[in-house]
């Protein structure tokens, strides 16, 4: 296992551009220069979602399948940084936060956190549709924290005005909302083995994208006014639903197709979504980020951004396995998964432990779409916005 020291800077030049470079010990693992005119930005981050966005709460919960984020080999590309994410270093939300100015977001479920600059409430394992409807469908969640409970978190703490480490009326009104969600929806869904790839996409889409317009209004009721909203990745590409359904038919990227036609129409619903959203909502700032696109595009072409595999998983059951997977073998400290099965370098992978992703491949979406405005719908959302702090 290579382990590379990675260390940030954040400096002014010419009074009005900032850059954000990181550097390897031994290289330069990125260097990601978000120069860019002043402008105001945003005094607060709240991110609601799944593991993808998942900045401890998961850990916080004491659930045995999430504890182990807070041992190595998570987080172990970018000791010194906080951990308790699925990865081997940061999250998508986590170079959003530093390229909006604002420290990585804090999880809900630290009661002692300061939360002035936003609060992460994504969990580990959460649906859109809540666990009670889920379970009349025979499927069950990793966690009953859907997305509904998590909006009900946001209610309960905004209702603790008095509190010095809470966000200002003001931040609540002028803050960040990102919502990532619905993977897991369709997950467990499908390795019930009760609901094909074509009836997730009928029955569930529609629910699911039920479940995010609901958020939006309840957030909108309450003062929110800008939205980033993030689609979910081609789950056919993921080790573990390869690893499943290893004789499912491929695409020319070697991903499951009929996954990936269901997570591409969840994309299609989104963006639709977010399309009648700003027709209704005028006053409100809606933003969409193709994730299913963005990560085509770079496994379409992963020699460019640095990959060598696409589909295997790093830290898993190690090459004895197809696609490096084995479900009794998950990425963790415990004996099941010995440290020698890891991938030698994880910055050349995409697939961290088979439903998450490397630093490097965060660090590359997080750069092509947010970043570089490509795969975002407007394309300069973050253009002209500067770090508030
Ligand atoms: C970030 O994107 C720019 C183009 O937008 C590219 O030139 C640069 O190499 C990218 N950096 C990383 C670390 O991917
Ligand atoms: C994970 O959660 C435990 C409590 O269950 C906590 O003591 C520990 O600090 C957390 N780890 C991280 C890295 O946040
Ligand atoms: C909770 O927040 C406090 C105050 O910032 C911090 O010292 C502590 O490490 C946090 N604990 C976890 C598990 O994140
Ligand atoms: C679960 O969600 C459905 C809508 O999908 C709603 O009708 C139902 O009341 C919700 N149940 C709970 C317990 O929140
Ligand atoms: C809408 O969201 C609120 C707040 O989370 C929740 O209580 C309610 O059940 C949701 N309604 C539907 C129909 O999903
Ligand atoms: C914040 O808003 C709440 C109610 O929405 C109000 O009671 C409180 O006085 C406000 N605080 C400040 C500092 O304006
Ligand atoms: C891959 O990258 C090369 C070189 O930049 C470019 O010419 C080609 O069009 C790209 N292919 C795809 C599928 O993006």
């Amino acid at each position: 296992m290579k382990v590379s020291v990675m260390a940030c800077e954040k400096r002014p030049y010419l009074g009005l551009l900032i850059a954000i470079t990181c550097y390897t010990i031994g290289g330069i693992l990125e260097q990601i220069n978000v120069g860019v005119m002043a402008a105001p930005c945003y005094p607060a981050l709240f991110v609601f979602g799944d593991s993808l966005s998942d900045t401890g709460n998961g850990n916080l919960t004491g659930n045995v399948f999430f504890t182990r984020t807070s041992q190595r080999p998570y987080g172990e590309t970018v000791p010194g940084y906080p951990f308790a994410r699925f990865s081997d270093g940061l999250l998508l939300v986590d170079f959003l936060a530093t390229r909006i100015g604002l420290p990585f977001s804090k999880p809900y479920l630290n009661a002692s956190a300061d939360f002035r600059t936003g609060v992460n409430y994504a969990v580990s394992g959460a649906t859109a549709q809540n666990a009670s409807y889920l379970h009349s469908k025979l499927i069950t969640p990793l966690t009953e924290i859907s997305l509904d409970v998590q909006i009900n978190w946001h209610l309960t703490l905004k209702s603790m005005t008095q509190d010095p480490n809470m966000p200002s009326n003001s931040s609540y009104k002028t803050g960040l909302y990102v919502v990532e969600i619905g993977g897991n929806d369709y997950i467990s869904a499908l390795t019930s083995f009760l609901y094909t790839p074509s009836y997730v996409t009928t029955n569930f889409i529609p629910l699911v994208i039920a479940k995010i317009k609901n958020a939006t209004e309840v957030l909108y009721a309450n003062g929110a006014r800008n939205f980033l909203y993030i689609g979910v990745t081609p789950l056919g590409c993921s080790s573990s639903l390869l690893a499943t359904f290893l004789l499912g038919p491929k695409d020319s990227n070697g991903c499951l197709s009929d996954i990936n036609t269901l997570s591409y129409n969840h994309a299609l619903s989104l963006s639709r979504l977010v399309n009648q959203l700003r027709l209704h909502y005028t006053d409100a700032k809606f933003t969409f980020l193709d994730y299913y696109a963005a990560y085509k595009k770079v496994i379409g072409n992963s020699s460019k951004y640095g990959f060598s595999n696409t589909l295997e998983t790093c830290c898993g059951a190690g090459p004895a396995f197809p696609y490096r997977y084995n479900q009794a073998l998950f990425c963790s400290t415990l004996s099941s998964t010995l440290l020698s099965t890891l991938c030698p370098n994880p910055n050349a992978f995409v697939n961290w432990d088979g439903l998450h992703f490397t630093h490097k491949f965060n660090s590359v979406i997080f750069n092509l779409t947010i970043n570089g405005g490509s795969y975002l719908n407007p394309p300069k959302a973050f253009s002209t916005c500067m770090p508030s702090m």
